[in-house]
């Protein structure tokens, strides 16, 4: 089985991106399965709805903690035993590390800790699509914001500079320009993936 998983902040087009993708490799013969983060499991959208309800104003540490109690869930209900040829994770661990450290800026070794002791399985790529903030609002001007989504604009600019530098930091995680037309980035997607499968 690999593991590839998608970053990148609001509005940078990700769910189309792992979408054309599914598609993409059914369309090889390959069995595939997506998951998403938090969530995922019965337990975990619960978590999931808990972590995104406006009616709460939790710390951040409680944030953090949540999201690695979903992700404790989705590991042993779904990576533990995979057995298709890939799968696909809208958002892991990293999000945890751009989000909860940089944005809320928990320290980023009490992450690392969790990401080790939770067992979290590396994934053989990651591939964060970076956007301008503004940009990636307007995207989502029409849609309702959850409370994550109202954290603000220094806080996504924060969360994108996380993001960039997770890619400066590790071989397995590319970044790619989210700005460009939908079909190249879909493109430039397909050519990261293609040396796995
Ligand atoms: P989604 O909108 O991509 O489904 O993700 C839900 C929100 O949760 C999104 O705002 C990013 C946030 N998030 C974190 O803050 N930390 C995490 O570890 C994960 C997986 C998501």
């Amino acid at each position: 089985m690999k593991l590839i998983s998608f970053e990148g902040i609001e509005g940078v087009g990700k769910s189309t991106q792992i979408n054309l993708i599914l598609e993409w490799l059914t369309s090889k013969g390959l069995s595939s399965k997506l998951v998403r983060e938090p969530g995922s499991t019965e337990f975990g959208e619960k978590i999931r709805e808990l972590l995104l309800s406006k009616d709460y104003n939790i710390s951040a540490h409680t944030e953090l903690l949540l999201m690695f109690a979903a992700r404790a869930e989705m590991i042993k209900e779904h990576l533990a035993k995979a057995n298709e040829d890939i799968v696909l994770c809208d958002r892991y661990y990293h999000a945890s590390i751009a989000y909860q450290g940089y944005g809320r800026k928990l320290p980023l070794d009490l992450i690392d800790s969790l990401i080790k002791n939770i067992n979290c399985p590396i994934p053989n790529l990651t591939i964060i699509y970076d956007l301008d903030v503004n940009l990636g609002f307007k995207r989502k001007a029409k849609d309702d914001i959850d409370r994550i989504e109202s954290s603000g604009k220094n806080f996504f600019e924060d969360v994108r500079k996380g993001y960039q530098q997770i890619a400066n930091e590790r071989e397995e995680v590319v970044i790619l320009d989210a700005s460009q037309p939908i079909e190249i980035l879909n493109q430039q997607t397909k050519d990261l993936i293609e040396p796995l499968i």
